[in-house]
């Protein structure tokens, strides 16, 4: 049941991490949210959380590569829970390699889901935004756009992302849209336990060396993103478009 006076948000990668999170946040401020994910049953949990909060969310799995599929899912969304008009674009993996053992299907996987990914997902659900006068778009970008060794393919995907905001402020903007990204340093989730994993460092240690180099001398949570991104997608942020902010407890890392 569509309730037309309450927005619905699209947030993709949502099953964990700064996308539940964020989820999480956007429905205690009042949104309906389509939580989007590559299998629909992990979804569940966080939209447990937000309908034992008194919320409306709805748990679609999906690749946000797949074109037949994303366009399945916003379909899916606008029927069953109304007509996204604020869409975060947070799905992300890692194939951290040196660039000389990076073979070409991690660079690829790492485009496919970063940058084709919010491409579609983009496309499919602006008609919504056009057609109601109003929109906000969030894409996750990350200080590793700066350049960061191992990361040749996910820095390139994340200034990717910057590129796509401001071109998408310009042209969606006459239509009541705005569009920023966010760029997040360490922040907390599973895949920063699986990076201290990969480079066989103990994740606590790992935590204690990131805090040593941040200004602010703690480490980021999901919460501090979905904070952001709040901001971003309310209604007070109308003037704000084509703009990145960097979560990092300094000015970049
Ligand atoms: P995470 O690994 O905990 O969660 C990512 C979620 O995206 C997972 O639930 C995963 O299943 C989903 N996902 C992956 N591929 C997908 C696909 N093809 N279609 C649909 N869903 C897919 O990661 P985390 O840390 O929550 O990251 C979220 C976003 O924030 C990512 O874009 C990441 O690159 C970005 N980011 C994270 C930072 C960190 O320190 N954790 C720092 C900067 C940016």
């Amino acid at each position: 049941m569509s309730d037309e006076s309450q927005r619905v948000a699209l947030v993709t990668g949502a099953a964990r991490g700064i996308g539940a999170a964020t989820a999480l946040r956007l429905a205690a401020d009042g949104l309906a949210v389509a939580v989007v994910d590559l299998d629909e049953a992990a979804c569940a949990s966080t939209v447990e959380q937000i309908v034992a909060a008194g919320g409306r969310a709805l748990a679609v799995g999906a690749d946000v590569a797949d074109q037949a599929q994303v366009q399945a899912a916003v379909e899916r969304i606008a029927a069953e829970l109304g007509a996204p008009t604020v869409l975060v674009n947070n799905a992300g993996v890692l194939r951290d390699n040196l660039l000389f053992k990076m073979s070409v299907s991690d660079w690829d996987t790492v485009m496919n889901v970063h940058l084709r990914g919010a491409f579609l997902v983009t496309q499919a659900t602006q008609k919504y935004m056009v057609e109601q006068k109003w929109g906000r778009i969030v894409n996750l970008s990350s200080t590793s756009a700066l350049g960061n060794r191992g990361q040749a393919n996910y820095a390139a995907a994340k200034a990717g992302m910057q590129g796509f905001t401001k071109t998408l402020a310009i042209e969606l903007g006459p239509f009541g849209i705005t569009a920023n990204a966010v760029a997040p340093g360490f922040i907390v989730t599973d895949m920063t336990a699986a990076t201290a994993a990969r480079v066989g460092v103990d994740f606590e240690e790992f935590q204690k060396h990131a805090t040593a180099q941040i200004p602010v001398r703690r480490v980021g949570t999901p919460d501090d993103v979905a904070h952001t991104v709040s901001f971003l997608a309310s209604e007070g942020a109308g003037f704000v478009s084509g703009q990145v902010i960097y979560i990092a407890g300094g000015p970049r890392d």
